[in-house]
């Protein structure tokens, strides 16, 4: 069996992965994200983001973002939707427009509502807010903390109930995987949705890790459990571990154990409902053009075959 039939032979929902619109004309890459033995879930990696769907105010485009949820549909592929409000890859009229706090959270509200209520019924979860903490806990400076304060928080996550309430609704972040400073900001935010009296259902864990240096798998079992107690689900978003490149066989391996720790504190959590990797082949993985330097942080190679790192998340599942 594949990685997400064990993960559903386990309790999990699924094993999954991002993908992306122009990797789509590759046929053996779609024929391998279309193999739902290993890959029950698809993310889109940037097609619904804002600068994508609200290029410029209240004028909406569905079109990237469709052909992935068409396709997911059509694989029989549960769908993560992400992701609504988040600093980066925000258009130019969002984050330096002269706002108010009322108009920023009608555009906010029109924004979410409108991406939401587009995608009702085809997203098992959204990424509602994604990024907002610093590494130490604190709120990140963005437009919508700066001009609305952390109220902007329970208010999307409102928005976005009331649009699908069957969506299940996340917080989305990486460096929270161990116990620290910034894994407790994402805790306090659990805890403020919640006493806005707004619906947050999970906590999505990016885990954007470095070969070496992945949190073991106690710290990590540590931290899942210190956000399920808060009564929220928690799953894996953006799997993948990078390596500075030429990869070597000892890196590889080292690869392949820090796969297989991350994924058995997953499995070792009833409330840790499924796993996403950030693609599955180093062909396509976003890591060379952000991490200079680094690279081969998937499972399969860039020649879509499979890399020591697969036995390793199937070795935990
Ligand atoms: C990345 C995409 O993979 C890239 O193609 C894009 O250029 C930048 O964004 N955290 C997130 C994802 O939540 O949306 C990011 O995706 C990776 C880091």
């Amino acid at each position: 069996a594949g990685l997400h039939s064990s993960a559903v032979a386990k309790g999990k929902l699924y094993f999954g992965t991002a993908t992306d619109n122009g990797e789509l004309s590759d046929t053996a890459y779609v024929a391998q994200l279309g193999n739902t033995d290993d890959f029950g879930q698809l993310t889109p990696g940037n097609a619904m983001k804002w600068d994508a769907t609200e290029p410029s105010q209240n004028t909406f485009s569905f079109n990237n973002g469709d052909v992935i949820a068409n396709l997911a549909a059509k694989n029989g592929q549960k769908l993560r939707c992400h992701t609504l409000v988040w600093h980066s890859q925000l258009p130019n009229w969002v984050s330096s427009g002269s706002w108010t706090n009322a108009t920023l959270i009608a555009a906010m509200k029109n924004h979410i509502t409108n991406v939401v209520t587009h995608y009702k019924g085809k997203c098992y979860a959204w990424d509602v807010a994604n990024e907002v903490l610093n590494e130490d806990g604190t709120y990140r400076d963005s437009v919508f903390y700066k001009v609305i304060g952390e109220a902007f928080l329970p208010i999307a996550f409102a928005t976005a109930a009331a649009a699908d309430p069957s969506a299940k609704l996340y917080y989305n972040d990486y460096n929270i995987e161990s116990p620290g400073a910034k894994a407790s900001g994402a805790q306090r935010i659990v805890k403020l949705v919640k006493q806005y009296g707004a619906k947050i259902d999970g906590v999505g864990l990016q885990a954007h890790f470095i070969v070496g240096s992945t949190p073991s798998q106690s710290s990590q079992s540590t931290n899942l459990a210190a956000f399920t107690a808060l009564g929220v689900d928690v799953a894996y978003t953006e799997l993948d571990i990078r390596m500075n490149l030429p990869s070597t066989s000892a890196q590889l391996a080292q690869q392949s154990a820090d796969y297989q720790s991350t994924i058995a504190a997953c499995m070792g959590n009833t409330r840790c409902i499924g796993m996403t990797i950030w693609d599955w082949t180093d062909k396509y993985s976003w890591v060379p053009s952000t991490f200079s330097g680094q690279g081969d942080a998937c499972p399969w190679d860039s020649n879509l075959v499979k890399k020591p790192a697969y036995a390793g998340i199937l070795a935990a599942l």
